[in-house]
């Protein structure tokens, strides 16, 4: 597992940008996996300065979002599918056909699932995987649980995660209690992670990611078993590290 700490929100964000540059520069074509939350949202505007700039090139990208909430549809300013297309696609020149989220108003959400895990295999698979973390330890929406899904599946949100996503909506009870979100093996079979971590409400889970047992009860610390992950976080978020 790589360490990099970086002074704060600012120089974190502008390192991940950085290295998703450097990834398509290297490989046009990449795919990459891309996540939600407020922690990429400095990310996605230095990539798109940077697009603006002429320094990177997003005409070839496929991309696969981690997560969805059930319920949403694209237009609801809380999903995933508004969040991505407002905060970063419509200011780049990925092509609509080559993004991905998976659909939470779906009718049938568990056909939806597969859909979506056998295109992630049928694209080659995700060269490079962006990951924020829950201050539970949840990656995608896998929550802290005695089992985790292996593949793409329906999850339900921990009272926590409601709670810490509520700040986006209206009231708490807006919150949707169930997701789609990627698998553990989905994630880990990325060929390249970096997960990005702010603040000091971070640095718990960031610990246990880094220095914990591996346990289904801190989703992240199965990234220990993977050979190229990154961790990017800030001076705060890394504060607990051993
Ligand atoms: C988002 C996602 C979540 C977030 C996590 C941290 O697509 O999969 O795992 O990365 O909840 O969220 P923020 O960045 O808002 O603290």
């Amino acid at each position: 597992m790589r360490i990099i700490v970086e002074k704060d929100y600012h120089s974190m964000s502008k390192k991940a940008a950085l290295m998703l540059s450097s990834q398509i520069t290297l490989k046009a074509n990449s795919i990459l996996g891309l996540a939600t939350g407020g922690t990429p949202l400095a990310m996605y505007d230095k990539l798109i300065e940077m697009y603006r700039e002429g320094e990177v090139d997003f005409k070839r990208v496929q991309s696969f979002n981690l997560d969805e909430y059930c319920g949403l549809a694209a237009e609801n300013e809380n999903s995933y599918h508004y969040y991505m297309q407002h905060n970063f696609f419509k200011d780049i020149n990925i092509k609509a056909e080559n993004i991905n989220i998976p659909d939470g108003s779906s009718s049938d959400l568990i056909q939806e699932c597969q859909n979506y895990e056998n295109k992630i295999k049928q694209s080659g698979g995700i060269d490079l995987q962006v990951l924020g973390i829950g201050e539970n330890g949840h990656i995608g929406f896998n929550e802290p649980a005695e089992k985790l899904n292996v593949a793409t599946n329906i999850v339900e949100l921990t009272e926590e995660t409601i709670k810490a996503n509520s700040r986006y909506f209206a009231s708490k009870d807006e919150v949707p209690q169930k997701a789609i979100s990627m698998g553990m093996a989905t994630i880990l079979k990325a060929k390249r992670i970096i997960l990005l971590a702010s603040g000091k409400n971070k640095a718990e889970a960031i610990a246990k990611t880094v220095n914990g047992k591996i346990s289904t009860q801190v989703p992240a610390s199965l990234l220990q078993s993977h050979p190229r992950i990154t961790l990017i976080v800030d001076q705060q978020a890394a504060s607990l590290i051993n």
